[in-house]
């Protein structure tokens, strides 16, 4: 069985107040059976860091540069994010594929950065509305997948997330069914790659997830927590979703 995690993305969102929640979380959370993580925007990482320091809450990144040190200006290595306290860093979002033209194999070589940095990709695939339309979600899932994780031995350090992108801020989630079929095909997949280990690789699902829907869809097979947007930057609508996955273990 995989350990439960449900991580925070704040995307290109937060500031002085948005932080100062993050101390109800370290005070609601002082230990937890689950991992719980939050992701802020780089230039807040080392200052939540700090606030959450001591109690179960960890701190993520939303993206990092494949090389670790160079000429790339604007850019972020694996390393300086680990050095600021990071567990985790996000990769692949499709806000960052779209945005910035990120491909697989982009994704994959950030993931294998974030690995040589000891801390933990969470490695975002998801189809778009006009994929699931044309029944190729399934085909689309595990091509990003093959092609989005790189090949490892610490795969135990490998989270995976499915955000289907037409269920990203939009309200619209997707189905229990829809959720069960693709997690399922994840599982199998990671199984068929990694052996054993692939059991153990936690299944986020992302996509409009909050306290009203969060405890049936962390009762769905293979799902083994989310990944929150909107939802994560209040800890008013972050702890419920918390609360229910903790209710579960
Ligand atoms: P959302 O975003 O919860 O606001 O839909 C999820 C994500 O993009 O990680």
């Amino acid at each position: 069985m995989s350990r439960k995690l449900v991580a925070g993305n704040w995307k290109m969102n937060g500031g002085a107040s948005t932080l100062a929640g993050l101390n109800d979380l370290a005070a609601a959370y002082q230990e937890a059976p689950i991992d719980i993580a939050v992701c802020p925007p780089a230039p807040f990482l080392a200052h939540a860091d700090h606030i959450v320091s001591g109690s179960a809450i960890e701190i993520g990144a939303q993206d990092c540069h494949t090389a670790a040190s160079g000429a790339h200006t604007g850019d972020v290595a694996a390393g300086m994010l680990a050095e600021l306290g990071c567990a985790y860093v996000i990769v692949g979002h499709s806000e960052r594929r779209a945005d910035h033209g990120e491909t697989n194999a982009t994704v994959a070589a950030k993931a294998q950065a974030v690995l040589d940095a000891d801390m933990r990709p969470i490695i975002c695939i998801g189809e778009s509305l006009d994929q699931r339309k044309a029944g190729q979600t399934l085909e689309v899932v595990a091509e990003q997948l093959a092609q989005s994780v790189p090949d490892t031995e610490a795969v135990h350090q490998l989270v995976v997330a499915y955000e289907p992108i037409w269920a990203i801020g939009t309200g619209e989630v997707a189905t229990i069914e829809q959720i069960a079929e693709v997690h399922g095909e994840l599982r199998a997949q990671l199984v068929d790659r990694f052996g054993e280990e692939g059991v153990g690789v936690p299944l986020l699902y992302g996509g409009s997830v909050k306290a009203g829907n969060a405890a049936d869809i962390f009762d769905v097979a293979h799902v083994d927590g989310a990944l929150v947007g909107g939802a994560s930057l209040k800890p008013d609508d972050f702890m419920p979703i918390v609360n229910a996955m903790l209710a579960r273990v």
